[in-house]
């Protein structure tokens, strides 16, 4: 090919937009690479309280038939659960974790949570993640996914590890540790 076709070809190539990802070419958006990546490592208790008067996590929604479903699959709970820096339900307040998690395995304990950690102390008052994962109830640690937040936290990854610190297996109140490391960027 001569040197002017070759021009052209990679010109009309550029016209259908397939060099659009690489090229700043457009004036509605742009892309700049920072580099720059931020660990957040913490460390707090999630208090899960199902009996009482004031319960933080309570039923709305359960299957019309329960079959002999091993982690009673299909009920949902709405939560609204403190979060405290030690596991004492006394210690200091640092959040809350709100939203739900239903039975979502027919033959073992699994839950998916779809919950969003908000912050209320100190840097971290107003800034959130979302946790969307799969929550293996009955492993004695659970990994789940990070997918996103607000504030310190936008455009967070990462996972948390949860390990019960105490259960009543009578009421299913709990109180679980959460160890969890997010990615962001500035
Ligand atoms: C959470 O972190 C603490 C302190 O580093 C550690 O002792 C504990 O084993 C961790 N728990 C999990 C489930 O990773």
């Amino acid at each position: 090919m001569t040197e002017p076709m070759v021009t052209l070809i990679f010109l009309l190539f550029l016209a259908t937009g397939s060099l659009a990802q690489t090229a700043n070419d457009v004036s509605w958006a742009k892309r700049v690479d920072t580099g720059s990546q931020v660990i957040t490592t913490m460390q707090f208790y999630f208090h899960d309280t199902l009996s009482g008067s004031n319960p933080s996590a309570i039923k709305v929604a359960q299957p019309q038939s329960s079959a002999n479903s091993l982690g009673g699959f299909g009920n949902l709970m709405m939560v609204d659960d403190p979060l405290t820096e030690g596991p004492d339900k006394n210690s200091k307040l640092i959040g809350h974790a709100r939203g739900m998690y239903g039975s979502a395995a027919q033959n073992e304990l699994g839950l998916i949570m779809v919950l969003n950690y908000g912050f209320t102390d100190g840097v971290y008052k107003d800034s959130s993640f979302s946790l969307l994962s799969l929550n293996p109830a009955l492993q004695a640690v659970r990994e789940m996914t990070i997918v996103g937040g607000t504030g310190l936290f936008r455009l967070a990854r990462g996972y948390a590890l949860a390990q019960t610190y105490w259960i009543d297996p009578s009421t299913g109140d709990a109180i679980v540790g959460y160890n969890v490391t997010i990615a962001t960027y500035i």
